[in-house]
């Protein structure tokens, strides 16, 4: 059955390795492979080149799937983002006007503050959007346009496919945007599509760093804090592999964006905190190897996620490397993703945790 841990010896390591599969299928959802276009699942309500503003609301995980979207639909569409978690747009008023397009994120689709941003953004006119894995959930019921992630049950509190799949929604609703709004050229959205075609056999290969990484967790388990840092769409992964890290093995974990280094945590550096780095070879590449540069300096422990290209010009001294294939810079934070959930997993192994229910944490909110 779909719910049985097959070989596993937890959900998360199953729902992990199913990715290469389950982001297939979602990608041939909003993919047509013969005319290399996104397609989207139904007529949209309203055109992109109305849309003013986007806002994206969603909670823990689901959250970071949006903030990486942000990137992406600036970038692809020129249109500006906001994002909040849903506790907070929910009560701070955010002032939607009529024609914004808000979208929402939701694993469950029953988070309670996630329905209840929604419902506020119906009230204010504004068309909504949701990316849900449950179709039949209340979210997807209540919103004006469905946009669902294949992902199928999730079991583990932790997300971890789910996530994969709504950032391969997103960035296929972000390609839309580009195309919608004529910042992106036929031939833009092409190469684009060719990127996201390839993903689903780069989450393959990024699976097979899994070996080097439960070596690495043994080490991981020894410490108390965990640093992680990356700049541009490796910024939200960063936060997500800090909170994939605390919520199963226990242990205090924060993102950073690489260049707010120097305004704070910087302190916190000394030889027990080790550091996850996520850098991939792409165009803040050289930034982020200068914010490394800081960190060694202070006797910090680096473990870098990069490809090939970034572990021969990153010109500092890791305790561990992990390289990632190569690929269309783009698209990098659902494959990098593989390794961020693959950290926590086996150093929540090593801990001896209850990896699929931690403690005092739920699957789905349903409750403020
Ligand atoms: C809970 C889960 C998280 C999830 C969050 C949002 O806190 O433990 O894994 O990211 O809820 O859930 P949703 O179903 O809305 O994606």
């Amino acid at each position: 059955s779909l719910v049985d841990k097959a070989n596993y010896r937890h959900f998360m390591a199953k729902e992990i390795h199913e990715q290469p599969e389950v982001v297939g299928h979602t990608l041939a959802r909003y993919v047509d492979m013969g005319t290399e276009r996104v397609v989207l699942p139904a007529r949209l309500p309203f055109d992109f080149k109305d849309v003013q503003r986007i806002s994206i609301t969603a909670c823990g995980t689901a959250s970071y799937a949006g903030f990486v979207a942000k990137y992406w639909f600036e970038r692809f569409a020129r249109v500006p983002v906001e994002l909040d978690v849903a506790s907070e747009f929910r009560y701070r008023e955010a002032p939607l006007r009529k024609g914004d397009l808000a979208i929402f994120i939701s694993q469950s689709g029953e988070t309670a503050d996630t329905l209840a941003a929604l419902r506020y953004a119906k009230s204010q006119g504004a068309h909504t959007l949701s990316v849900v894995n449950v179709p039949t959930s209340t979210i997807a019921r209540e919103s004006e346009i469905v946009m669902p992630t294949l992902a199928g049950p999730e079991i583990g509190v932790a997300s971890t496919k789910a996530f994969t799949c709504q950032l391969m929604v997103l960035a296929a609703l972000a390609i839309a945007a580009g195309r919608g709004r004529g910042e992106l050229s036929e031939a833009d959205e092409t190469k684009l599509v060719h990127g996201l075609v390839e993903v689903p056999r780069l989450i393959a290969a990024a699976l097979t760093t899994e070996p080097q990484i439960e070596k690495l967790a043994r080490e991981i388990a020894k410490s108390k804090d965990v640093l992680y840092l990356g700049r541009g769409t490796s910024y939200p992964l960063a936060l997500e592999g800090a909170l994939k890290l605390k919520e199963i093995s226990y242990i205090h974990a924060e993102g950073y964006a690489a260049g707010e280094l120097k305004h704070g945590p910087i302190a916190l550096i000394d030889e027990t905190m080790p550091v996850v780095v996520i850098a991939p070879y792409d165009r803040v590449f050289e930034k982020t190897v200068s914010n490394m540069q800081e960190v060694a300096a202070r006797g910090g422990n680096i473990i870098l996620m990069t490809d090939a290209k970034g572990a021969q010009e990153a010109t500092v001294e890791s305790l561990v490397t992990i390289i990632l294939p190569d690929m269309a810079a783009t698209f990098t934070p659902i494959v990098y993703a593989i390794p961020v959930q693959l950290l926590a997993y086996h150093t929540a192994v090593v801990m001896g945790t209850d990896v699929d229910q931690p403690r005092n944490l739920a699957k789905s909110v349903t409750v403020e």
